[in-house]
Order: structure tokens, then C-alpha cells, then sequence
């Protein structure tokens, strides 16, 4: 049984840049306030054109383009996303169109922040199970367009964003070495999108009550977030027998610089190991470990033989981590 190898990753954001001084002028907030308490300074938005299909096949390509492999020989595509084109079909069909993947069965995955790990796990139980060689998984958000832009207890956290991998069966030690996804929907209500699905369809009144956007309790999550995350990265090293100090890089969902700095502060883990890019981009849900993941391979802080820890933690509420031998 063969463990799935992530061959190449990619990633797309958009051009349009709004910076905490922008949100001064349209919220009552301040840079100081969303620097200290989250570490956010810029997140990108997506061009009323855009939807997320678009972002996820820019991101896609530039995997593919990395892979050496062409889109006809992909035979899967996942797409994890919460902010996907239309109710229906599946934002990965839509991709697959798009990329001309004729040869892909694609459907979407629905684990918020924790959606681009699920989704990985998902392609290396179908690698492990030899039925398919071939897969693209994506993190894509367009979040900005679901943000409640006078809420600004929610509206300075989010950002758009797309990070693709091309995973393959591995021919050596390197790969997945484990994935660990976990969900607890009694929590489902501190984090959603009320409206819009069969519990509150479309109405006059829920558009004025704007029941279609993020409805989060920050400081509840957060709380859970913590001890939650603490938990897992130490089970899922202890599980493979890696020891805290052995690891090279922990790449951990960016939707707040304390939550990260708590988790690498649990595994003893100096700063420098640890993979920030939340200054940049904001909290951008599934694309946020993809995003990350590409930024580090592309400069250089991944090197082969590498112990990497990804991790993330989300609405359902939904966590999972993924330990990877680069
Ligand atoms: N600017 C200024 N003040 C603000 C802002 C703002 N943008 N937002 C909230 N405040 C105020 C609040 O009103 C509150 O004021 P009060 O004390 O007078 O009532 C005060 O700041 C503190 O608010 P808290 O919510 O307690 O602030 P907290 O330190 O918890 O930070 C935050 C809020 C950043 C949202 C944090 O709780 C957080 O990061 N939570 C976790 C988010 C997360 O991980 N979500 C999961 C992934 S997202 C997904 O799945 C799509």
C-alpha cells in the first residue's frame, strides 16, 4: 500500500489589496487593534468578476505547470471551499471544466478552515487504496463576498485566496505519513452562514436581517481553537513517533496570530519554524494551509527528508492535521 506524495502545489490570489487603514475608513476599528489582536495587517479581495472557481483554477495550473503532468491525466479533483460558485453543482465540477480534466471525477469537500487538510486525507485514502494516481486538491475561498462588510468583529479577518497540490503515489519513504480529521457539530452554531440553504431560504427578511453573511463568536472559538489545536499537533507527533524537535516546519491555518503562537509555544517550537504568511492574506479558510504550503516551497523553507506538520481548525467546528515526510 502506497501513501500519497505531494508531487507539486500552487496558488493564486487576487490583485485587489485592502489594508487594515482601508477598514479605519469603513468600519469603527483600528490597525492597532486588528494587529494586535489577530496579526492581519492586508488581505486580498476578489474582483466582482471573480468567483472561486476562477482563483482555484489559477492556482490549479500553476500546480499542474510545477507537476510536470498534464490536466487530461488528473483522475481526481477535490475542491474544499465553503464559498463555492453556486449552491449547485460542486465548485470542483465547474474547475474541471475549466481545465479541461475529462479524465477527473470531482466533487467538493465542506470543512471550512480545516477543509484543505480533510480534503488531503481524502486523496491519500484513494491513492492508499490504489484506485486512483492522479490527484489535484484545492483550498479556494472567496470570502470576501459572504463577509458582512458593516460587521467589524468579523469583516477585518477574512481574505480571498486558492492553493493547489498534485498528489501521486509515493515510490519512497517520503509522503503522508498521517492524517488526523475530527469534526463536533454541537458547535456548529458559533460559526456560520445562517441563510441560504433549506433551513432559511432566500427571503426579503433574511436579506435584511443579512442572514447570508458570516455569523461568528470570535472569542468562543478562539477558546476552543486553543486547546483543541494544543491537543492534536501533540497527538498527531507523538502517534508517529516524531518528537517535537525533529520537526522542521509547522504550517498551521492563519486565522489568528495568537492561536499560532499558542500551538507553537505547546511543542516548544521557536517562531522561525513555524510558517506565517497571515499578515499578508488574512484568514482565508481552506485556501489558507494550500496558500501557505506553496509560499513555503517556493522559497525554500521546505527541503527534502523535511518533517512537516500542517493543522487546521474550523466551522462544523471541524480540526485536522496532516504530518508529511517532504
Ligand atoms: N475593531 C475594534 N474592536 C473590535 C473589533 C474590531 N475589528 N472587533 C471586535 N472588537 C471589540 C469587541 O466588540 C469587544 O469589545 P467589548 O469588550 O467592548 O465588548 C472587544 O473588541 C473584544 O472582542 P473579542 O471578540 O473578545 O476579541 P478577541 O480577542 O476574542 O478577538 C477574534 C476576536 C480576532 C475574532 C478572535 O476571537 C479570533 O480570532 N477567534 C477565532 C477565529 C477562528 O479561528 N475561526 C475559525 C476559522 S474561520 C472559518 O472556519 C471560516
Amino acid at each position: 500500500m502506497k501513501t500519497g506524495k505531494i508531487i507539486s502545489t500552487g496558488s493564486y490570489y487576487p490583485e485587489k489589496i485592502l489594508t487594515n487603514a482601508d477598514l479605519e475608513k469603513t468600519v469603527e476599528t483600528t490597525d492597532e487593534w486588528i494587529t494586535e489582536r489577530t496579526g492581519i495587517k492586508e488581505r486580498r479581495i476578489s474582483a466582482e468578476t471573480q468567483c472561486a472557481s476562477d482563483l482555484a483554477c489559477e492556482a490549479a495550473k500553476s500546480a499542474l505547470k510545477n507537476s510536470g503532468i498534464s490536466a487530461d491525466e488528473l483522475d481526481m479533483i477535490i475542491v474544499a471551499t465553503v464559498t463555492g460558485d453556486m449552491q449547485l453543482p460542486s465548485t470542483a465540477c465547474v474547475l474541471q471544466d475549466k481545465l479541461g480534466a475529462s479524465n477527473a471525477v470531482a466533487f467538493d469537500i465542506n470543512a471550512a478552515c480545516s477543509g484543505f487538510i480533510f480534503s488531503l486525507s481524502v486523496a491519500n485514502s484513494f491513492i492508499k487504496a490504489g484506485s486512483h494516481k492522479n490527484i489535484l486538491v484545492v483550498g479556494v475561498e472567496c470570502l470576501s463576498k459572504f463577509t458582512d462588510w458593516e460587521d467589524r468583529t468579523t469583516c477585518v479577518l477574512f481574505g480571498d485566496g486558492a492553493g493547489a497540490v498534485i498528489i501521486q503515489p509515493s515510490d519512497d519513504e517520503s509522503g503522508i505519513l498521517s492524517t488526523d480529521i475530527h469534526s463536533d457539530g454541537k458547535y456548529a452554531e458559533l460559526l456560520c452562514v445562517p441563510a441560504g440553504g433549506s433551513k432559511m431560504p432566500p427571503s426579503e427578511d433574511t436579506l435584511k436581517n443579512r442572514d447570508h453573511y458570516i455569523k461568528m463568536r470570535g472569542n468562543e472559538v478562539f477558546k476552543i481553537a486553543v486547546k483543541t489545536l494544543e491537543n492534536l499537533v501533540t497527538d498527531t507527533l507523538k502517534k508517529n513517533n516524531v518528537d517535537p524537535s525533529q520537526l522542521s516546519l509547522l504550517i498551521p491555518h492563519q486565522a489568528n496570530m495568537r492561536i499560532i503562537q499558542a500551538t507553537a509555544a505547546r511543542l516548544n517550537l521557536p517562531m522561525d519554524r513555524v510558517f506565517v504568511n497571515i499578515e499578508k492574506y488574512g484568514n482565508t479558510s481552506a485556501a489558507s494551509v494550500a496558500i501557505a504550503l506553496d509560499e513555503a516551497v517556493r522559497t525554500g523553507r521546505i527541503k527534502r527528508g523535511d518533517h512537516v506538520l500542517l493543522e487546521a481548525f474550523g466551522a462544523g467546528l471541524t480540526w485536522a492535521s496532516a504530518l508529511i515526510k517532504w
